[in-house]
């Protein structure tokens, strides 16, 4: 199988904050912002594997700054590591500035995706190389976020988690 970059599965989504996707303060309701971010996240494992993908879980979410109504919100997605069927997908949220443009860092995120076969079995991805500083840092950070899920899920025995360890030696 050929061997991947995140930009193959760059995938950005831009919308706008409605009325009916908002809470009380009249910021965008969380579990709107966490769909949005599932859907841009599939669309980009789909594009790095070419296989049908399933949300296996959630690893990190970090709501920084409310997001407005009326805010055009961007999210990008990207596959930062790729294993053997599983893939981390790197999310960053961003919002625009009606008059400026500039864009502001609102949410991170990272999700992990696997590839599955047509009765729902693991199936394997690309591997995947890094290219930019960024990519890089996110590439090396993956195993440990991998193995830190696994346990949380109760996958994984804390004693085999090697790189959770090594933060700690
Ligand atoms: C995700 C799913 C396919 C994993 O199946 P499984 O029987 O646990 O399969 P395995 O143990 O072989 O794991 C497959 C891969 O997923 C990874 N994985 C499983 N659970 C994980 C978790 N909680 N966090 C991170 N990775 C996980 C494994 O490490 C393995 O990765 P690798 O092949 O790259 O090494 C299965 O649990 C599933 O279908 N879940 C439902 C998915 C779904 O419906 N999502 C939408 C929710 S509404």
């Amino acid at each position: 199988m050929q061997t991947k970059t995140p930009s193959d599965s760059k995938t950005i989504m831009t919308d706008m904050v409605l009325p009916s996707e908002t809470n009380p303060l009249n910021n965008l309701f969380g579990g709107e912002l966490l769909a949005r971010m599932d859907r841009a996240a599939s669309i980009a494992a789909r594009r790095h594997s070419r296989r049908i993908v399933v949300t296996a879980s959630v690893n990190h979410v970090a709501f920084t700054r409310a997001v407005p109504l009326g805010s055009v919100v961007t999210v990008e997605a990207a596959v930062s590591r790729a294993f053997k069927s599983s893939m981390e997908v790197y999310l960053d949220v961003w919002m625009e500035d009606r008059e400026t443009g500039m864009r502001t860092k609102a949410n991170e995120a990272i999700y992990t995706f696997v590839a599955v076969d047509d009765t729902g079995r693991p199936d394997a991805v690309p591997a995947l190389s890094p290219e930019t500083e960024l990519e890089e840092e996110r590439y090396a950070g993956a195993l440990r976020r991998k193995q830190l899920s696994l346990v949380l899920a109760g996958k994984m025995a804390p004693k085999d988690a090697t790189e959770l360890k090594a933060i700690f030696e």
